[in-house]
């Protein structure tokens, strides 16, 4: 019985969890206000899990129970019945770039067996190093970024030159961005939303390369979902921003010197991921509005197989109003 659940797809059905967070939170693109935008996704999101047969425990979520009412961490989602699954929510990864009207503002899910995804405990950053199949095994994250340039030029049949590597705009990257302008790779900076970011260096169809960076580790547990399966890789390790994270970290009894590949992060690949756009991006298009209809664009992806599929769902608006409390 548990094997014949364990093969049960439940990527499509988590899609339609990331499509209504994406849905409830695009009425505030471009107001300003990423609080508003949090908090349409996270009620959209809880709402919507009560569909899913699964008995699942929010790993990573909005905060500890005190500060998040809702998808907090240990808060038990899902309908409650079916296999139990540790879970992994960013109800919007690029807050600021859906508020902003800036692009890659995105919903994303990840879910794996329980007891099979890392906890990051208190840690919330960590270095990131992304690449798609063909570049898999030849990144190191100990090494140069000038070397990692050049090996996973060559596994792509590309000059270094033709490279466009996906780096969040922050001032703590102003060195990395400087030693790949020397490297002459290009480099393409987005002020937020590193999980887009991964999700586009795994997709041969973008012209996104690599991602490298320091960002977030909740993300990077969610990411790690989406890249089981496909045969490419991200390289992480914790990167502490102040004192107070790296000696809880400590506490945690996290080894800060440990490298963590997408195996470390995710044990099995009983593992699902589902994202759907909120703003335009280059793999995942923003909502739209086209008469009575709301369009989203999603991913939904599948560990053990690997399949992903692109998903547009054209959502009428009308219906759904009568039918759900969530505002669309
Ligand atoms: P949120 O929208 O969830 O705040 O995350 C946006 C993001 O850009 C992530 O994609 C990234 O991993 C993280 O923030 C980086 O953190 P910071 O903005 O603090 O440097």
């Amino acid at each position: 019985m548990q094997q014949h659940l364990a093969d049960k797809n439940i990527a499509l059905d988590l899609v339609r969890v990331t499509e209504a967070a994406a849905l409830a939170s695009a009425r505030y693109v471009g107001l300003g206000d990423k609080e508003l935008v949090d908090r349409a996704a996270v009620d959209a999101m809880r709402i919507a899990f009560q569909s899913l047969h699964i008995q699942g425990t929010i790993v990573i979520g909005e905060g500890e129970k005190d500060e998040a009412p809702m998808l907090y961490t240990g808060e038990k989602v899902g309908f409650g019945d079916g296999l139990e699954f540790d879970i992994a929510v960013d109800p919007i990864d690029g807050t600021s770039c859906v508020a902003g009207g800036r692009p890659n503002g995105i919903a994303a899910v990840g879910i794996s067996l329980k007891g099979t995804m890392f906890n990051p405990g208190h840690s919330y950053y960590c270095e990131k190093l992304c690449v798609g199949a063909e570049a898999a095994n030849v990144i190191d994250l100990d090494a140069p970024i000038k070397d990692n340039l050049e090996k996973v030029a060559k596994a792509l049949g590309k000059k270094v030159g033709e490279l466009n590597v996906f780096v969040l705009d922050k001032p703590r990257h102003d060195q990395l961005i400087n030693d790949i302008h020397k490297s002459g790779a290009r480099v393409m900076v987005h002020s937020d939303g590193d999980i887009a970011g991964a999700l586009m260096a795994i997709d041969p169809t973008t012209d996104i390369d690599m991602l490298v960076g320091i960002g977030g580790t909740p993300e990077a547990v969610v990411t790690a979902c989406a890249i089981k399966g496909t045969g490419g890789q991200m390289l992480t390790r914790l990167a502490p921003k102040t004192n107070e994270e790296r000696e809880a970290i400590i506490k945690d009894g996290f080894d800060l010197n440990l490298i963590r590949s997408v195996d470390d992060l995710i044990t099995t690949d009983q593992c699902f991921f589902a994202a759907t756009g909120v703003t335009p991006g280059e793999l995942l298009d923003g909502i739209h509005y086209k008469g009575g209809y709301a369009i989203t664009s999603s991913i939904s992806s599948r560990g053990r197989t690997g399949t992903r599929r692109y998903i547009q769902a054209w959502h009428d608006r009308k219906k759904l109003s009568k039918m759900s409390t969530i505002e669309y």
